[in-house]
């Protein structure tokens, strides 16, 4: 791992090969249950095929989210107030970022991302919307705590984690990232943050496997990296894009499901799967209040405002690193 001193964060073999790639991959492919931690999804064509998807008739999240960011911009600004840093937690989005701004006139933007070409051409783009506005990008994986530029140091701060990417992770992860946030951002700080929210099965799953089968390119495009980059040969042909609910968990689980049986290798490591075997590729958590609160107090933040999109299908939750005290 390097640094952002000019270095890349991205720790690759002396072929070239992402060694926590093939590491994420050999290692989930070798459980019972095969599974690929989701982050993989997002090479160049990962990222598109997922811009496509919130184009989607079927995908509601980020026009729900859109739609609250522009219908409560007022209430932003009374609550937010003027002269925030404020830090993304990811390189930003070309529609979302530039409502937040305008609505609330920070002080400062600071875009994390751990891809600096994202960074810095979201960095630009926002810079040429926002003249006058001072834009600090940061290389950085967000996951952990990270050092904020000293420019930003006496300034109060609002983190901004929309899109509900809280949702891809479990729930000890999201714990983690939230108190990893709370660390980088100081008490005092502020927290607007998307969560999509519990419905109708019929509805998620929909979202999740649309008509047109560009989720289902979105996960199949996971397979062809594999093939591509980790020298594989997984039979693409034999396996289906499948989104199934879990009442239990509330989360909508992304597999790849074999229909016959297989055998492949990957980095010259042999593996099978028999048919109706699948390779768990993501989860997407949903919400309601009392969970959505839980998970904030959780990682360290008192939830103050929240608000819904008219259909009541996403949320977007204002919450604050209060100083800790004393409770029952
Ligand atoms: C990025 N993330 C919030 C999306 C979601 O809805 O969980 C990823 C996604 N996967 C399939 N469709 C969209």
């Amino acid at each position: 791992m390097m640094t952002k001193k000019g270095l890349r964060l991205v720790d690759h073999d002396e072929e070239g090969v992402n060694n926590a790639f093939r590491a994420d991959v050999l290692e989930g492919l070798s459980q019972e249950q095969k599974a690929i931690p989701a982050r993989w999804l997002y090479d160049d064509a990962g990222s598109q095929l997922f811009e496509d998807i919130t184009q989607l008739p079927e995908y509601y999240p980020t026009r729900a989210e859109t739609e609250i960011l522009t219908d409560r911009a007022g209430e932003f600004a009374d609550l937010i107030g003027r002269g925030r840093a404020v830090v993304e937690f990811g390189s930003g989005s070309s529609v979302k970022t530039p409502l937040l701004l305008k609505a609330i006139k920070p002080a400062a933007y600071v875009p994390l991302d751990i891809s600096g070409d994202f960074l810095r051409a979201a960095a630009a783009d926002l810079a040429t919307k926002f003249p006058g506005l001072p834009v600090y990008p940061v290389e950085a994986d967000f996951m952990r705590t990270v050092e904020l530029p000293k420019e930003i140091a006496d300034l109060p701060k609002l983190g901004f984690f929309p899109g509900s990417t809280i949702g891809n992770m479990v729930a000890r992860t999201a714990v983690d990232l939230l108190r990893n946030m709370r660390e980088t951002l100081g008490t005092g700080a502020q927290l607007l943050i998307g969560m999509d929210l519990i419905k109708d099965e019929e509805v998620l799953v929909a979202a999740y496997d649309d008509a047109a089968g560009v989720t289902a390119e979105f996960n199949y495009n996971l397979v062809r990296r594999i093939n591509r980059e980790l020298d594989g040969d997984i039979p693409l042909d034999a396996l289906n894009h499948e989104a199934r609910w879990v009442d239990d968990f509330a989360r909508i689980e992304m597999h790849l499901v074999a229909s016959r049986d297989i055998g492949f290798t990957v980095c010259g490591e042999d593996f099978s799967m028999r048919a109706g075997d699948t390779i768990h590729t993501e989860n997407s958590h949903k919400f309601d209040r009392r969970t959505a609160n839980t998970l904030l107090l959780a990682g360290g933040w008192e939830p103050q405002t929240r608000w819904l999109d008219g259909k009541a299908r996403f949320s977007l939750i204002l919450a604050e690193a209060r100083p800790p005290r004393s409770a029952p």
